[in-house]
């Protein structure tokens, strides 16, 4: 068994290619217990790979990576008993409710009293009004949302969220980052991937920039200001700063 004071997530000289194109060079990380850990990186600089690695969705061609002191490529069932992830793109059910979809996971893992949890969810992510809609009429942010909740069932200690945010308007993406402050306030264990500067700003307790596969800086934000002005960087940093033009102009900045 792993000890208490394992780190939740461990990464060492991680490898993947795909055919003769080598995505990932030998990436290096650790993620403490109860933090929120974030991946930046543009384009097809190899996020989601890494989110795959970590899941148990891809096998590296060679470092380690472990989650709760389980290796991901000899102990895949103890890692996803674990963990939970949020990819890329939304995975609920189009056909399917809110409610049914969130009911439908809570069956899947074995749960007692699925409607009761499905309830519990809808209220926490404000989807009780939506709850018996079929999921093709529910905005962007809130298929978003549900897939959150759908990721939650079950109270995983360590959640992935591959961009969370990508194509959210500025409200949505708001709450989104509430969301993932509470489940971090609450003891959960966040990796997130994102393009967005000003995500890790808001949300990381550390940040990691993957560039040309490897971890080319890492810490906390403030340790990259001081050390990290490039113009990568600062292409990352311009679409915050009209997103924040755009909510001072609606009036939503609360609390953040
Ligand atoms: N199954 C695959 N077969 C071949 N190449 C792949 C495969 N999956 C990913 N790639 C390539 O590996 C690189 C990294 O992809 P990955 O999806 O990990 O990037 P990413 O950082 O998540 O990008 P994005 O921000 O667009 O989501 C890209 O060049 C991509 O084209
Ligand atoms: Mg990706």
């Amino acid at each position: 068994m792993p000890s208490v004071q394992t780190k939740p997530i461990q990464v060492k000289g991680l490898q993947k290619s795909y055919k003769q194109h080598q995505v990932l060079k030998g990436v290096d990380f650790e993620v403490e217990a109860g933090s929120i850990f974030a991946l930046l990186g543009s384009n097809g600089a190899g996020k989601t790979t890494v989110v795959k690695i970590l899941t148990t969705l891809l096998t590296p061609d060679g470092g380690t990576a472990a989650i709760n002191g389980y290796d991901v490529a000899s102990r895949p069932d103890h890692v996803r008993q674990s963990i939970s992830l949020t990819g890329q793109f939304a995975a609920v059910d189009e056909i399917l409710t809110g409610r049914e979809n969130l009911v439908m996971i809570a069956k899947l893992r074995y749960l007692k009293n699925p409607r009761q949890i499905a309830d519990e969810m809808l209220t926490r992510f404000g989807l009780t009004d939506a709850a018996d809609r079929k999921v093709s009429t529910y905005s962007g942010g809130m298929r978003r949302r549900l897939d959150i909740a759908l990721s939650l069932v079950g109270k995983p200690q360590v959640i992935f969220l591959d961009e969370p945010t990508t194509g959210l308007d500025p409200e949505a993406r708001i709450e989104v980052w509430k969301i993932v402050k509470e489940l971090a306030d609450g003891g959960t264990t966040v990796f997130l991937t994102t393009q967005y500067l000003e995500e890790a700003e808001q949300l990381a307790d550390r940040i990691a920039i993957l560039h040309e596969g490897r971890i080319i800086a890492s810490g906390t934000l403030s340790d990259l200001k001081k050390m990290f002005p490039s113009a990568k960087v600062e292409y990352v940093e311009k679409q915050p700063t009209l997103e924040e033009i755009f909510l001072n102009i609606v009036g939503k900045k609360e609390g953040m």
